[in-house]
């Protein structure tokens, strides 16, 4: 059995579809790449799966959404965060004026009553991220981009999830903040965290895969192993800046 099912996931935001018919599944321990152009519906699918695409809002989604064999479509999204399946929001989010700590212990919220699993979780974040440690009284709207987004990590880990979704964490950062991310990601899952990674550094998000989707117009076009999709033509004419001609006669000449 999957750690998590998505079957059939229809989403639209008032009576324009954006997702239609995704199916895709995670199993525990693997890293899975969501590759897609601008606009392809990779965020919608992050807020499908965390619970955030409500009728409120005039958002929508149906379909079946399964974490360790529970259906859970129909909960609200601090349900879902509760029952381990964590969101890193694309462009991070943190609340700028509240400190770094609270930014932390906000993540926390649905272990309010576990006092022990946040004071241990927020052990473990700064121990990771040492950085945040240092800045821990700063208002979160002073920190570097590189260091929000891994305030962005940490506050989704305090909540000691099992299924972490990242939305785009490399967005605007230095190639080696990028590097310094990407192995954090890693080594969560390393630790036993399985891992959803939406990422526009396609070759990079690919070479610490499993497995990936490529989603195009709201449609789940290629999956494979992602060895199999860093060989695909598709792919790499698409998202790796690959072409199948070849030069080696320009350069001969
Ligand atoms: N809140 C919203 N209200 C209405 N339409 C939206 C909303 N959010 C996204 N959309 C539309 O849904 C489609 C998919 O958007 P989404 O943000 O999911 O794509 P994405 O793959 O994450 O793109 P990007 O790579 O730019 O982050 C786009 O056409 C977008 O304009
Ligand atoms: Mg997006």
């Amino acid at each position: 059995m999957s750690m998590l099912d998505v079957r059939n996931l229809h989403a639209s935001y008032g009576d324009v579809a954006v997702l239609h018919d995704v199916n895709l599944h995670v199993d525990e321990g693997e890293i899975i790449a969501i590759v897609g152009s601008n606009g392809a519906g990779k965020t919608t699918l992050m807020r499908a799966l965390s619970g955030l695409m409500t009728r409120s809002r005039r958002m929508s989604a149906t379909g079946t959404v399964v974490l360790d064999g529970e259906d859970i479509s129909r909960l609200i999204a601090s349900r879902r965060l509760r029952r381990g399946m964590a969101l890193v929001p694309e462009g991070r989010q943190v609340w700028p004026e509240l400190s770094v700590e609270d930014n932390l212990l906000l993540g926390g919220f649905t272990r309010r009553r576990e006092s022990t699993v946040v004071a241990e979780q927020l052990d473990y974040v700064l121990t990771t991220f040492p950085r945040l440690r240092e800045r821990l009284q700063q208002d979160a709207g002073t920190l570097s981009g590189g260091e929000q987004q891994m305030l962005a990590i940490g506050r989704a880990l305090v909540s000691r999830p099992r299924l972490m979704l990242f939305d785009e964490p490399s967005m605007g950062l230095a190639p080696v903040i990028v590097d310094q991310i990407l192995s954090s990601i890693t080594q969560l899952r390393d630790g036993g965290t399985t891992v959803v990674l939406v990422e526009q550094m396609v070759n990079l998000a690919l070479e610490i895969a499993d497995r990936g989707y490529v989603l195009e117009r709201g449609h789940v076009v290629i999956s494979g192993p992602a060895a199999e999709l860093t060989a695909n033509e598709q792919v790499r004419a698409a998202y790796l800046g690959v072409t199948s001609t070849t030069y080696e006669s320009d350069t001969d000449d």
